[in-house]
């Protein structure tokens, strides 16, 4: 039984930094260096990073559970325009392929809906073509395409994908 939360804790929330550590080294390896990885683990995805987010840049999490076991997260921030970003959308291996996303990206659509944005958008690695795929497959489509200097010589060459509410 998949349940999709908000989370309120700094326990949780560290939580689910272990598991995008693990996740990111898992699926990132063909996409960028193992130097890139823990770089962006350290600056966008570690404890203290994802602590700043939420308490200084308006980001929040949500857990997602198969019964009560931590397999995935999902990083938002309503933006003050009428857009929501969707920062993040991960899943551990073994529970992907099975529509869990869909629901995810639901759920995300919805939370955006409530307060009243008009899309929602995301950046996602130009490799990254599952990603992309689902993303196309739940209504996405590609507006732009940047290359983001994130600092300590590495860069993100990604698209920027949006979905319209
Ligand atoms: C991206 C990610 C969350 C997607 O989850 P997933 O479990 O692989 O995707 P799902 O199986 O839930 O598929 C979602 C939908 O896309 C469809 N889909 C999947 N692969 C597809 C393909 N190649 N072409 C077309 N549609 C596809 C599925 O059928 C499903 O639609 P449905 O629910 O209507 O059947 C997951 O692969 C992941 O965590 N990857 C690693 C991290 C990552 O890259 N995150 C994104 C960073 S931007």
């Amino acid at each position: 039984m998949i349940s999709i939360k908000k989370i309120n804790t700094l326990i949780e929330l560290h939580k689910i930094a272990v598991l995008a550590e693990e996740i990111w080294h898992e699926c990132f390896t063909d996409i960028i260096s193992e130097e890139q990885i823990d770089y962006m683990v350290e600056n966008f995805q570690s404890f203290k990073a994802m602590k700043n987010q939420v308490i200084n840049q308006g980001y929040y999490y949500l857990a997602v559970r198969n019964d009560d076991e931590l397999c995935g997260y999902i990083g938002v921030k309503p933006e003050n325009d009428d857009r929501f970003f969707l920062s993040k959308l991960y899943l551990c291996k073994d529970m992907r392929g099975k529509g869990i996303a869909t629901e995810m990206l639901r759920r995300v659509f919805g939370e955006a809906r409530n307060i009243g944005k008009k899309s929602v958008y995301l950046t996602v690695n130009k490799h990254n073509t599952h990603a992309i795929e689902v993303y196309k497959k739940t209504g996405f489509s590609v507006i732009e395409s940047v290359i983001t200097d994130i600092g300590g010589g590495f860069v993100m060459d990604d698209y920027v994908m949006e979905y319209k509410l």
